[in-house]
């Protein structure tokens, strides 16, 4: 396994910021599976259970927990961890909680991506950062059209307006301090001391709806959906035809890792947006997917829930993934109907006594990445003969 993407994280110190989240979960465990020394940055996990915890990942890798708004804090873990990679994920990530912590989800998800690239410009060991904002920080015109990289970013709600104001810190962090033309101030502070234009790259990456086992928060639909499943309660669907590009969690984390270890290798040319959504045509609405879900489960049943007096929440979002799929020969592994089938088999699994979710959740990386070799994905090692991953 160690040997997939190019066997770049072998070795290499990671920090992953939100490690403590659903998505930095799995990321953790994956890089740890890839030989990565991983180190994290996050709050204490809010929902009880979690799969931080039911991972065991406190005993797997270097986890502090701390607040990105702490610039001090931020600053002094990456001096002390010097990390190599840096994965931002640490976020407010709810539309609906948005609409209740406006003023808390900016300073998260703006001022705590500010002060992780400030940090990043101070300590000399990064060479690779990745910000992970999300499809929503599009203008989103509710019209039938994928985003592309190129599209203007916007936001109506709290969440995704400060999503796209994170994409504005990239940009501005990239462009005055990270290219190769920068301003004359730029390389002040790094912890060397030396000017080292270009050496760090700097991208962002922009995921649709994701879905996998071992998402406990509050407001998202498959939690929401196994919650309901579990204690044999229909599923309340509160927005049926609200259509989004779900995909399968490993979908976009292979993009991410895929892109870090080619921003490794050449950092200049890979330094910018990227998006890393399902196929184009196969984003779908709410109902559906609630309807694939009961079909996965075997059983239940699902409720109109729809309340006319529930903040605005956008209705139509597709992501364009041509360039990913283009220049880093990344793709989707599963289908949609895939993607659900492996989702409810880890929340069916995690009922049953004695649940061993790090060996469950590991089966299930291994089995994508022995997918994504016989699709014939370069990363999972087919253009560079590795070896199949061990199931
Ligand atoms: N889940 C999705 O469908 C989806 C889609 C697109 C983009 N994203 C983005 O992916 C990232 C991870 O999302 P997720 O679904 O895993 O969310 P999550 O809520 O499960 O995890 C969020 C993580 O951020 C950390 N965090 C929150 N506030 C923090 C603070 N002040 N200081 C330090 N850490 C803090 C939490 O402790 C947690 O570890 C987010 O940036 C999110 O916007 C998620």
């Amino acid at each position: 396994m160690s040997e997939i993407f190019g066997g770049v994280f072998s070795g290499k110190t990671v920090l992953v910021t939100g490690h403590t989240g659903f998505k930095g979960s799995w990321l953790s465990l994956w890089l740890t599976e890839l030989g990565a020394n991983v180190v994290g940055l996050a709050l204490p996990p809010e929902a009880q259970p979690n799969l931080y915890e039911q991972l065991g990942l406190q005993n797997l890798m270097d986890s502090r927990l701390g607040d990105v708004r702490d610039l001090e804090l931020v600053q002094k873990i990456l001096r002390e961890t010097r990390p190599e990679i840096v994965f931002h994920l640490a976020a407010q990530p709810l539309v609906r909680r948005s609409y209740d912590e406006p003023i808390g989800t900016f300073a998260v998800n703006v001022l705590g991506t500010a002060h992780l690239l400030e940090a990043v410009r101070k300590t000399s060991s990064v060479r690779v950062c990745q910000v992970i904002t999300t499809d929503k920080c599009y203008e989103n015109r509710e019209i039938d059209y994928a985003y592309k990289e190129t599209d203007p970013l916007g936001g109506r709600d709290p969440y995704s307006a400060s999503k796209a104001c994170a994409e504005m810190v990239v940009s501005s962090y990239r462009a005055s301090f990270f290219t190769r033309t920068p301003s004359p101030l730029v390389g002040e502070g790094r912890d060397e001391g030396k000017t080292k234009m270009g050496s760090v790259s700097l991208s962002s990456t922009r995921a649709g709806n994701v879905i996998g086992g071992g998402d406990w928060a509050q407001d998202r639909l498959i939690p929401d959906c196994a919650r309901s499943l579990m204690a044999f309660r229909p599923i309340a669907v509160r927005n049926p035809r609200a259509v989004r590009p779900w995909q399968f969690v490993l979908d976009p984390l292979s993009g991410y890792l895929r892109l870090a270890s080619l921003q490794w290798s050449d950092p200049q040319k890979y330094s910018e947006a990227w998006n890393f959504g399902p196929r184009l045509g196969s984003a779908r609405c709410v109902g559906e997917v609630v309807d694939l879900v009961l079909k996965a489960w075997g059983s239940g049943e699902k409720r109109d829930a729809v309340d006319p007096s529930s903040p605005h929440e956008a209705g139509l979002l597709q992501l364009d993934s041509s360039k990913a799929m283009e220049r880093l020969n990344w793709k989707p592994v599963y289908d949609l109907e895939a993607a659900i089938a492996r989702t409810m088999e880890w929340y069916r699994a995690s009922q049953e006594p004695g649940f061993d979710a790090f060996n469950f959740t590991r089966g299930q990386i291994r089995g994508y990445a022995a997918a994504a070799l016989k699709a014939e994905l370069s990363w999972a090692g087919h253009e560079s003969g590795f070896p199949l991953p061990m199931p």
